[in-house]
């Protein structure tokens, strides 16, 4: 598969065009921003760590019947993915109450919910991606409340898959990101990325930060964080 001309260019990834207008290629840089891009950096080598993740991570939802947009890794920072209209939502799980949930409603970091909260921000730059509900989003017509439901579904199954997955190698899911997009066909995908660009990861021995809030919040050694989290991740694939 040849990446042809460039379709898009993001905060982190490119996306190119295929022959085959099924399938696009995503290209992962090490580029990093937080805050609505007001913090711009470089995070040596995230690239290639949040493309192999994702990749892993993908495979792992598609073994537990979870449909994604992966179909091949090409190379060290390039997929294939599925081509997807993206549902314009950010869709955001919580295990246990960090970044904005502390922020936003008065509270410590570190309280662990009894069970997930879900919220979806509008993706929109511009507007800085605020907070929406679901009656917010249809009438935005950004998706049908049939494809909330299915989001809402999927969600909490990866979170699940997920939460187990990373509890093995030691690393509490703190909180996380999803964005979906709709095949030809319409059936919802997860798409996008898993990384530790857009989830939280606590060490479940020292409680120690292995995500990008090190980037956020200068707290130094973010390259080793990734690296560890993936260290820990390709152990566990054994
Ligand atoms: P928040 O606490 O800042 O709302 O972040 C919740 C989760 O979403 C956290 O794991 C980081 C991720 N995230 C992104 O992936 N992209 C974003 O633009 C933001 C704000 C958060």
């Amino acid at each position: 598969m040849k990446k042809l001309e460039q379709l898009y260019e993001g905060k982190a990834k490119k996306v190119f065009r295929t022959e085959n207008p099924a399938y696009l290629i995503v290209a992962y840089k090490d580029d990093a921003t937080a805050f609505n891009g007001e913090k711009k950096g470089t995070i040596q080598g995230k690239g290639a760590i949040n493309n192999r993740m994702t990749n892993l991570l993908m495979q792992m939802l598609e073994q537990q019947g979870i449909p994604t947009h992966f179909v091949k890794e090409l190379s060290d920072r390039e997929t294939v993915v599925k081509a997807v209209t993206i549902v314009p939502l950010e869709v955001i799980v919580r295990n246990i109450s960090a970044g904005h949930f502390a922020q936003n409603y008065g509270v410590a970091e570190g309280i662990v919910f009894d069970q997930p909260t879900i919220e979806f921000s509008y993706k929109n730059d511009a507007l800085g991606d605020p907070l929406i509900n679901s009656y917010h989003a249809r009438a935005l017509k950004l998706a049908t409340q049939e494809e909330i439901d299915t989001i809402v579904s999927l969600s909490f199954r990866i979170n699940q898959a997920l939460q187990a997955f990373f509890q093995k190698v030691g690393i509490i899911l703190v909180d996380f990101k999803l964005e979906f997009g709709r095949l030809a066909d319409g059936t919802i995908v997860l798409a996008d990325e898993i990384s530790p660009d857009t989830c939280r990861f606590w060490d479940q021995a020292t409680g120690e930060k292995l995500d990008k809030d090190r980037f956020r919040r200068d707290l130094g050694h973010v390259e080793e964080a990734y690296e560890e989290v993936m260290r820990r991740l390709t152990g566990a694939q054994g």
